[in-house]
């Protein structure tokens, strides 16, 4: 019996090069070895047989990718294939998978972070990853400047001895503000100071920030990756080292490893992420454009628009607008009421990304008052975007014409 290395399931052959939209089904024809066959295999064993000795007891500081198979909270085949495959897309070396978008997060602060580090984290992100590092991260010894990462003046500024991490998110969640990848990795590598951005609601499709200087991408899978609002994932793609010391301190001792079930359903979603994401990013135009000409709607905010106030950083940063929209009405809680009970084809629901459209009102003072907690100019700075609160519209892939309807229907 020799079980020495693991075999890499699902990386794009290197032989034939390939685009990104062949490389998201695995670049190829790449057949089961014994069963010839195609969809990428199931493997729901917990455990494997070892050659003693093949292994240690403890995964601290190995890369345990270096070792066969043993434990699934180490590495499952088919989470690798899932992460072979998220490499690729990314232009990354290695992936680590998690249980959820949140714990790829919990991943990185925790990988990378001890008692008397200091984090930037964009001053507006998904208010998960806000509240874990305004609020949790504190605990630990670990200080926290929240930022406007747009401002690349801001960033500097905020950048003290012990900051090890900023964190970013583009376009961010929920006001749609990017943030230049390449400028802000210029001034945080300048001060010995890593990057990881969340790219949930780009994708590869649109950017990938590794190619604009960025050490760690982050997903969570459950939005546009798999597209289909049924598998909770996430995921960190960069360098080996960095990831293997992620898989090894984060995946490991958190214990929020992802599933080979779901890694399995999120590999089928990626399968059609480009004719998804361009048929989202297509409807994204047209209700944006309805938007923007309805009478009731007082401002929309989408990064492929022409009045996008970041337009220049969009068409350097981004190849398609995205599936994301906001929008503004007079009275936002009136219109999320009549919203909940008119539409028809769009769900009033939270989460975003999935093949169904959905929206959702993200009141201003309830945000800001849970989450964000801003005061001054930077609530100034949030409110020029949002406004008393936006509805925040994750674009599906329905009949754009239904979707124009529907919001009609809706907006009254
Ligand atoms: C940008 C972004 N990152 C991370 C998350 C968290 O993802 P998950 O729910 O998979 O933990 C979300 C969820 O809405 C999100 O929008």
């Amino acid at each position: 019996m020799e079980l020495t290395s693991q075999p890499l399931p699902g990386v794009a052959h290197e032989d034939v090069p390939m685009r990104p939209a062949t490389r998201a089904l695995d670049g190829g024809l790449r057949p089961d070895p014994v069963t010839g066959a195609i969809a990428p295999n199931l493997v729901a064993s917990v455990n494997n047989v070892f050659v003693p000795g093949a292994a240690g007891f403890s995964a601290e500081g190995a890369d345990l990718t270096d070792l066969p198979y043993l434990y699934a909270r180490w590495t499952n085949p088919t989470v690798r294939a899932l992460e072979a495959r998220l490499a690729s897309l990314e232009g990354g070396e290695e992936a680590l998978c998690t249980a959820t978008g949140v714990a790829a997060i919990a991943a990185v602060f925790f990988g990378l972070l001890k008692a008397g580090d200091h984090l930037v984290v964009s001053e507006v992100c998904y208010a998960g990853a806000f509240e874990l590092a305004t609020r949790i991260l504190p605990d630990f010894g670990i200080s926290v400047s929240a930022v406007d990462l747009s401002d690349l003046e801001a960033v500097r500024a905020a950048i003290r001895p012990e900051t090890r991490l900023i964190h970013a998110e583009s376009p961010c969640n929920p006001i749609l503000r990017l943030t230049d990848l390449r400028g802000l990795s210029e001034i945080a590598h300048a001060a010995g100071v890593l990057v990881s951005v969340d790219s949930t609601l780009a994708t590869p499709v649109i950017t990938r920030p590794l190619e604009h200087g960025v050490d760690l991408v982050i997903h969570s899978l459950t939005k546009f990756m798999n597209g289909h609002g049924d598998a909770l994932g996430g995921a960190v793609i960069g360098g080996k080292a960095l990831i293997a010391r992620l898989r090894s301190r984060s995946g490991v001792y958190l214990g929020a490893t992802l599933s080979a079930q779901n890694a399995w359903a999120i590999l089928r979603g990626i399968d059609t992420l480009f004719p998804r994401l361009r048929t989202s990013c297509a409807n994204a135009a047209v209700l944006a454009g309805f938007l923007a000409s309805h009478p009731k709607v007082t401002k929309v905010t989408w990064p492929g628009a022409e009045d996008h106030p970041q337009r220049a950083l969009a068409l350097r940063q981004m190849d398609l607008g995205g599936g994301m929209i906001t929008f503004q009405v007079a009275e936002p809680h009136a219109m999320a009421r009549a919203m909940a009970e008119r539409l028809r084809v769009i769900h009033y629901a939270f989460s975003l990304g999935h093949q169904r459209s959905i929206c959702v009102l993200i009141p201003t003072a309830e945000i800001q008052a849970s989450t964000f907690r801003m005061e001054g100019a930077a609530l100034e700075r949030y409110r020029t975007w949002a406004g008393e609160g936006v509805f925040r519209l994750s674009v599906g892939l329905e009949d754009p014409a239904d979707l124009v309807e529907d919001l009609a229907r809706a907006l009254g």
